[in-house]
């Protein structure tokens, strides 16, 4: 715990969104906000029906946490206007590495960048003024808005716990752990300072491979050796990757097709789309979809049926013994999985599962 705890002064800002201590006059604007019935199912501890005499409470709690030095408890609010966006703290614990941040955003004011800008003031300041050596921040594994937040942030994913929480009605309930060091910070502030020349494709995270999200980063190439439209094999011990330069920007997937596990890295790249050496199969790199079933038909990502079908101009091809008929209808045609990217001083370096020495 740290005995004095002052606010920033003059208040933390970016230009979009200030931090500054709660006041009495908030109470209306916390009122409304924590009607949101979002706001009180991924934050249990909010009560509910909410009053306003809750919400001057909470003021005074916060104001309160600043006077006894646990936690540094910001109102997010847009300059000039003063408008109320949402809360932000940082809750100190016993030592410099048992903080942790948290947060809420009034539902009017979701999908402008506003609670990510409040996270980035608020953890910059922390681990400035506050010596920070390691800060938490918990979420609930089912407010993905929350754990985007905390990723464009710089904090990396760390677990799921399982029964850390719990509910309204006091019962169990799992958690996911994310957190941020110094070092992470650094990278944070360096990837917005200097975006990266070479860009990277934005995957969709529930395509990311599993073991995945708490992995260590690992160098697989040197940008210098990577081209616009080229693919190349990449191997890890038994993991063979494909690092593949699309329209969109760089992926990493594995090198084996959804369908029957060719090397995608032999086939053809145009714009996001590869097509694989064997059967046809044509998959968009970019969204992990399949643009085009493979010639020998079977089952979709979704587990639809495709019948087998010949190239247009092609003879129809008679259908093989029962045995191969009865595999290939059975075959699925999975959807492609992503390894996390970045790049760090000329290196594509990617999270992989922990791999057998
Ligand atoms: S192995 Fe790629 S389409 Fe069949």
């Amino acid at each position: 715990m740290i005995e004095r705890l002052s606010p920033p002064n003059p208040p933390l800002t970016d230009g979009v969104v200030a931090l500054r201590p709660f006041r009495a006059d908030d109470a209306p604007a916390i009122t409304a906000a924590c009607q949101d019935p979002d706001t009180q199912r991924w934050i249990p501890l909010i009560p509910v029906p909410y009053t306003e005499a809750d919400a001057r409470r909470y003021v005074l709690m916060t104001l309160q946490a600043w006077h006894d030095g646990g936690s540094a408890e910001f109102a997010i609010v847009e300059p000039g206007s003063d408008r109320l966006i949402g809360s932000i703290g940082v809750h100190l614990g016993p030592n410099p590495r048992r903080h942790a941040i948290g947060y809420w955003v009034a539902p009017e004011a979701r999908g402008h960048g506003y609670a990510t800008r409040a996270v980035r003031l608020a953890t910059r300041w922390g681990f400035e003024q506050l010596h920070i050596e390691r800060l938490a921040l918990w979420t609930l594994p089912g407010n993905v808005a929350s754990q985007v937040v905390a990723e464009r942030a710089g904090f990396r994913f760390e677990a799921l716990a399982r029964n850390w929480e719990e509910d309204r009605d006091d019962r169990p309930i799992d958690a996911i752990m994310y957190a941020m060091t110094p070092e992470d910070l650094a990278d944070a502030v360096a990837a917005e300072t200097a975006p990266p020349a070479v860009p990277l494709a934005g995957v969709p995270r529930e395509l990311w491979a599993a073991g995945t999200r708490a992995a260590p980063f690992v160098e697989i190439a040197a940008i210098a050796d990577l081209a616009p439209g080229q693919m190349r094999r990449v191997t890890r011990a038994d993991l063979d990757l494909l690092v593949a330069w699309t329209e969109d920007g760089i992926v990493v997937t594995d090198d084996r097709c959804p369908h029957m596990s060719a090397p995608l890295s032999i086939g053809d790249l145009a714009g996001c789309v590869v097509s694989c050496p064997l059967h046809e199969g044509r998959f968009d790199l970019c969204r992990g979809e399949t643009v085009q079933m493979p010639t020998t038909g079977g089952l979709d990502a979704d587990g639809v049926y495709h019948a087998s079908w010949s190239p247009s101009g092609a003879a129809p091809k008679p259908e093989p013994a029962s045995k191969k008929l009865e595999a290939r209808r059975l075959t699925r045609v999975n959807r492609l999985r992503y390894y996390p990217a970045r790049i760090r001083d000329g290196r594509l370096e990617a999270q992989l599962p922990i791999l057998p020495e």
